[in-house]
C-alpha cells in the first residue's frame, strides 16, 4: 500500500527520506519519489521500481534541502508509469504533494480545476489535491485556511502531505494512518513508525479529521475546522526498530523460523484482556468474527475452537462482505476483529458498521498503536514482533494461539495447551526442511494446487491455498474434504497437485478416503501427516502432538513449502507482486 513520509528538520532531508522508504518497503509498492524545497524551489524525482533501483538510476537521495516529502506507491488510479509516481507538484511549482488513499470525487474536482485552466499531467486521483491547494492558496494566501478549505473539498479516504515552496510542510488525515515523529531539532511524518523509528521513538498518532502544520521547528495539530488539537506524544517499543533479516535469506523465512519463539509470547503482556474477553463471551447473546486475508482464516479456526472446546456458537464474516449485509449484526453484540496491522480498511469498516449496532469490540493486533486498537474496547496483542513479509506467516499462529488461550480461559483452564510441545514441533518441521525444499522443486512448474482438509484443518487449507498463492503466484484452493465429491474431483488429472492435511485425529480415515479418491484420477498426493500411507507420493512428517494444536503445526510446512516454491521460481517471497502488506483503501 502507498507510504507517504515528510521531514522537516536541520539535516539533509533526502537520505533520511529515501532509508524512511526502504524501511517501509515492506507495506508493497511499485513506485517511488522524492520531493525537497531549497531556496524556494521544489526539485523533485520519481520512478518505477524498488527504492534501491529508482535511486541508482536518479539519486533520489542528493536532492538538496532540509524539508522533503517522499512516497512509494501502489497503483489504483492509473497504471503503474513514471508520471503516475508521487510526488505530484501543481501547475505553478509551488506545492508538491504525496498522498495515501482514494479521493472518490477527484473527476469532478478535476473538470473543475481544469475548466479553470489547470493542466494534470498523470491519471491519478491524488494530482487534484496539489492543484486544489494551489488554488486555494492563492486565494487565501496561507497554509492554514488552504488546508482547511481544501480538506473540506475532498471526499474519500486519505492521508497527505504537502510541501510548500516557502518551506511549510502540512498534512491531514481522513481514515488513512498518518503518524508524527518528534525528533529533538525535526518532525517526520509517516504512515508508519517505521518511517522514523531509527531517528526517534516518539510518535503523536494523528486523530482522524486533523491536520498537521510545520514551519521550521514549530508544529501545531489542529481539527478541520481549524481548532487547535494538544498533542499527545507515545513513546514507540524500539521493538520496531528490530526488523533486519540478520543471517535470513528473506524476511519471510526468518518469519517461519521465529514461529517456535512467537507462540510462547502470543498474549502474554495481555493475560488480563484474555480474561475480560472471556467473560464477555460467557455473558454474549450474538458473537461476531471478523478479518480479511490470513486474520480471516484465523478467524475460521476460531470459530470452531470456540464451538467445539467452548460450545459457544459465533459466526466469521468476511471483512470487506460485511458492507453489503450489515444486517447480520444483531444489536448489543460482541465483535472480535482480528488483525495484524489493526489498519485494513475493510476491517476498520466492519468495526464501524458494529459499532454502530451498539457491539462491543474486541480485537487481537499485533500493531497495538494501530487505528483498530483505538477503536477497540478490548485489545488482545499478538506480541509476535514486527512482521514485514507482506505474506502472514508468524502472525496467523499468534492469532491462534491467542484463540487457544481464551478457549483454555473459558474452560477455566481445564483445556492444556502444551507450549513446549507446540515448539518443538515447529522446530522440528524447521529441521526437515530439506525434504520441503524437494517438494518444492517438484511443484514449481505446476498450474494448479489443491489443498484438503475436513474439519478445523478446512480453514488451514484454505490459509495453505492463500499461502501458496501470495508467494508462488500458482493457482490454489482449498477444499474442504467433504465437498471433493460435489465438483473438484472434475479436476483431478496427472496435472495437478493436492496437498492433503491428514493428522491423526477423527478427520483421519476419511481424509486419507479422499486421498486415495484423488489418486485413482492421477493427480500426485503431497501428505501432511504424523503417519506415512502408501496413498501419498510425497510425505512430509508432523510430529506427533496433542490434537488440539494440529492446526498450528500442520501449518508450518505450507508455509514453507510455499517460501521455497518461491525461491525456486525466482519470485520475491517477501514482496509478492501487486500485493500490499497493509490494504489501507477498500
Ligand atoms: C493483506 C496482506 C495479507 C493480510 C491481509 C489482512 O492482504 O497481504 O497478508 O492477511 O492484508 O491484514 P491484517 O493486517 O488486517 O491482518
Amino acid at each position: 500500500m502507498c507510504s507517504i513520509i515528510g521531514y522537516s528538520g536541520n539535516e539533509d532531508a533526502a537520505p533520511i527520506i529515501v532509508k524512511g522508504l526502504k524501511r517501509m518497503e515492506y507495506r508493497g509498492y511499485d513506485s517511488v519519489g522524492v520531493a525537497t524545497e531549497s531556496n524556494s524551489q521544489i526539485e523533485l524525482k520519481k520512478g518505477v521500481g524498488k527504492v534501491e533501483d529508482v535511486n541508482s538510476k536518479v539519486q533520489l537521495d542528493i536532492l538538496p534541502g532540509k524539508i522533503g516529502i517522499g512516497h512509494t506507491r501502489w497503483a489504483t488510479h492509473g497504471k503503474v508509469t513514471d508520471a503516475n509516481a508521487h510526488p505530484h507538484s501543481s501547475n505553478s511549482g509551488q506545492i508538491a504533494i504525496v498522498h495515501n488513499g482514494i479521493i472518490e470525487n477527484f473527476d469532478k474536482l478535476k473538470d473543475d480545476l481544469k475548466s479553470e485552466g489547470y493542466k494534470f499531467l498523470s491519471e491519478t486521483d491524488s494530482e487534484v489535491i496539489a492543484n486544489l491547494l494551489q488554488k486555494n492558496y492563492a486565494i487565501s494566501k496561507n497554509v492554514k485556511d488552504t488546508m482547511i478549505k481544501t480538506v473540506s473539498e475532498l471526499k474519500g479516504h486519505f492521508s497527505f502531505i504537502a510541501m510548500f515552496d516557502n518551506g511549510q510542510l502540512a498534512a491531514a488525515r481522513f481514515h488513512e494512518p498518518l503518524i508524527i515523529g518528534v525528533g529533538e531539532k525535526n518532525y517526520f511524518l509517516s504512515s508508519d513508525v517505521l518511517g522514523f523509528i531509527e531517528q526517534t521513538d516518539e510518535a503523536i498518532y494523528i486523530d482522524n479529521g486533523n491536520f498537521i502544520l510545520i514551519d521550521q521547528e514549530k508544529m501545531q495539530i489542529l481539527d478541520f475546522d481549524g481548532n487547535e488539537v494538544k498533542p499527545v506524544i507515545t513513546k514507540v517499543s524500539k521493538e520496531f526498530a528490530d526488523v533486519y533479516k540478520g543471517d535470513y535469506a528473506h524476511f519471510t523465512l526468518k518469519e517461519i523460523s521465529e514461529q517456535s519463539e512467537t507462540i510462547f509470547k502470543a498474549g502474554e503482556s495481555t493475560k488480563e484482556a484474555i480474561k475480560e474477553t472471556s467473560d464477555y463471551l460467557k455473558h454474549a447473546k450474538n458473537i461476531y468474527l471478523t478479518g480479511s486475508g490470513t486474520s480471516y482464516n484465523a478467524s475460521l479456526v476460531g470459530k470452531h475452537l470456540l464451538s467445539k472446546y467452548a460450545k459457544i456458537k459465533t459466526e466469521s464474516i468476511i471483512s470487506s462482505e460485511l458492507p453489503f449485509s450489515p444486517d447480520i449484526i444483531e444489536p448489543n453484540s460482541i465483535l472480535i476483529a482480528l488483525s495484524q496491522s489493526g489498519e485494513s480498511a475493510d476491517v476498520l469498516e466492519a468495526v464501524s458498521i458494529a459499532k454502530k449496532a451498539d457491539c462491543k469490540i474486541i480485537s487481537i493486533i499485533n500493531s497495538l498503536t494501530s487505528t483498530l486498537a483505538r477503536e477497540s474496547d478490548i485489545v488482545i496483542g499478538m506480541n509476535c514482533g514486527p512482521e514485514i513479509g507482506v505474506a502472514a506467516t508468524k502472525s496467523f499462529t499468534s492469532q491462534l494461539i491467542i484463540l487457544y488461550k481464551i478457549i483454555q480461559e473459558l474452560s477455566n483452564e481445564k483445556i492444556e495447551i502444551n507450549f513446549p510441545e507446540i515448539s518443538g514441533a515447529i522446530s522440528k518441521i524447521l529441521q526437515e526442511h530439506n525434504n520441503i525444499k524437494k517438494i518444492a522443486n517438484v511443484i514449481k512448474d505446476i498450474s494448479d494446487i489443491y489443498v484438503l482438509g475436513r474439519g478445523i484443518h478446512y480453514p488451514i487449507a484454505i490459509e495453505s491455498a492463500l499461502k501458496i498463492k501470495e508467494l508462488t503466484y500458482i493457482h490454489a484452493e482449498g477444499i474442504a474434504g467433504g465437498e471433493l465429491k460435489h465438483g473438484p474431483l472434475a479436476l483431478m488429472d496427472s496435472n495437478v497437485f493436492v496437498i492433503i492435511i491428514n493428522p491423526g485425529d477423527s478427520t483421519y480415515q476419511d481424509t486419507l478416503t479422499s486421498a486415495r479418491e484423488i489418486k485413482a484420477r492421477g493427480a500426485k498426493i503431497i501428505g501432511i501427516s504424523d503417519s506415512n500411507s502408501d496413498a501419498y507420493d510425497y510425505w512430509i512428517k508432523l510430529p506427533k502432538t496433542d490434537e488440539l494444536t494440529f492446526p498450528i503445526s500442520e501449518t508450518i510446512p505450507i508455509q514453507l513449502l510455499s517460501y521455497y516454491a518461491a525461491l525456486e521460481k525466482d519470485t520475491d517471497p517477501d514482496y509478492p507482486r501487486n500485493l500490499a502488506k497493509s490494504v489501507t483503501v477498500k
